[in-house]
């Protein structure tokens, strides 16, 4: 059966998802607590099927050997040892786990170094906003090499949990008020990657009919490179070149902009993600494909149609709908639409290899 399903699961490997394929300190040291608890497993294992073995071949009755071997219940001192060894494998595992969990939750909200993040999870998407940058993104999460994330982390409905296998475990977002300044409930902890690339993120905590969508990418830059990305991010939207795109424009000033800034610097504090770099995005609302202009602009016009068809139950009560526009838009309004998001981009995009 094992042999099966290790046929069966070694379909289900990706680099960019795994915890056994660290890409960043955090992801590294819980890769090796995994390990120390493996073996430290596998050698009580050892040590107890030798035992067993032992007993059963040496300790067999023999045939016509009638004699009551010798009685040890009750024995203080072997009741002594089997109490003593659990309880130091216990407190070894324990010593490595809690030193290791409070490292991945230092504040280094401090640290000059670091790169201040604030990440809010929405039903059913991320928001990321770097406060001493000035700038606003959703879904595609843009960082350093190198540089340590210092993450305030949130939510604006229920609980989620932000998880990039590669780069970190898992911290809940909870929600709470702002109240002197000070978000309730927020957690705070720190994580850096240590490659270029991308790593793909999930929500790790049920939050709705849509929780399994919930996805995100790390883009992990040289630092050269991320930081022209953020200066790219601060010019203002471009504006539309074609009559199309300019009738798209219209489309959006009426329907979008009340929800969605187009610019990453916008001051409003919209409800719905920020579409500065819709254009770039390696996936459309997190989920659908965006390999290249074609697709991306399929997807783009999909999702906008109807998107309680890919994420269901994308409208939750309570929280800002993103409402179906198949019935409010003309396909000829939403092709406009779909050209001028499409214009939304900034010149450092993602690497391409990467994209799905
Ligand atoms: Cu958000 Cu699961």
């Amino acid at each position: 059966m094992f042999t099966l399903l290790a046929l069966a699961l070694a379909g289900c490997g990706d680099p960019r998802v795994s915890a056994l394929v660290p890409q960043g300190s955090n992801a590294r040291e819980s890769l090796s607590l995994i390990q120390i608890s493996a073996y430290i497993m596998f050698g009580v294992m050892g040590v107890v099927i030798f035992l067993l073995a032992v007993v059963l071949i040496r300790f067999r009755a023999k045939p016509g050997d009638r004699t009551i071997p010798k009685q040890v219940e009750g024995s203080n001192l072997l009741e002594f040892i089997w109490t003593a060894i659990p309880v130091l494998i216990i407190t070894v595992l324990s010593i490595l786990t809690v030193r290791l969990t409070f490292s991945m939750a230092q504040d280094h909200s401090d640290d000059p170094n670091a790169l201040k993040l604030q990440v809010i999870a929405h039903q059913y998407w991320w928001e990321f906003r770097y406060p001493d940058l000035g700038i606003v993104t959703a879904q595609d999460l843009y960082i350093p090499v190198g540089k340590k994330i210092s993450v305030e982390l949130w939510s604006t409905d229920v609980i989620h949990s932000f998880w990039v296998p590669a780069l970190t475990g898992k911290m809940d977002a909870n929600p709470g008020a702002l109240l002197d300044g000070k978000r309730q409930n927020a957690n705070r902890f720190s994580f850096d990657a240590e490659t270029v690339g991308v790593f793909l993120g999930k929500c790790a905590e049920l939050c709705g009919p849509s929780h399994a969508l919930m996805e995100f990418k790390v883009v992990v830059l040289p630092e050269d490179e991320f930081n022209r990305w953020v200066e790219a991010m601060k010019k203002p939207a471009p504006k539309p070149e074609t009559t199309k795109a300019a009738a798209g424009e219209q489309t959006f000033q009426k329907n979008c902009m009340a929800c969605h800034a187009l610019e990453a610097t916008d001051p409003a504090n919209r409800p719905g993600p920020n579409l500065a770099n819709i254009g770039n995005r390696l996936t459309i609302a997190g989920v659908l494909p965006a390999g290249d202009d074609a697709e991306r602009a399929a997807s783009l016009r999909r999702w906008i149609e109807a998107p309680n068809d890919v994420k269901p139950q994308n409208d939750v009560p309570g929280t800002v709908v993103m409402p179906p526009f198949k019935d409010k838009l003309s396909p000829e309004a939403l092709d406009q639409l779909v050209d001028f998001l499409m214009l939304q981009k900034v010149d450092v995009a993602p690497p391409k290899a990467a994209a799905r």
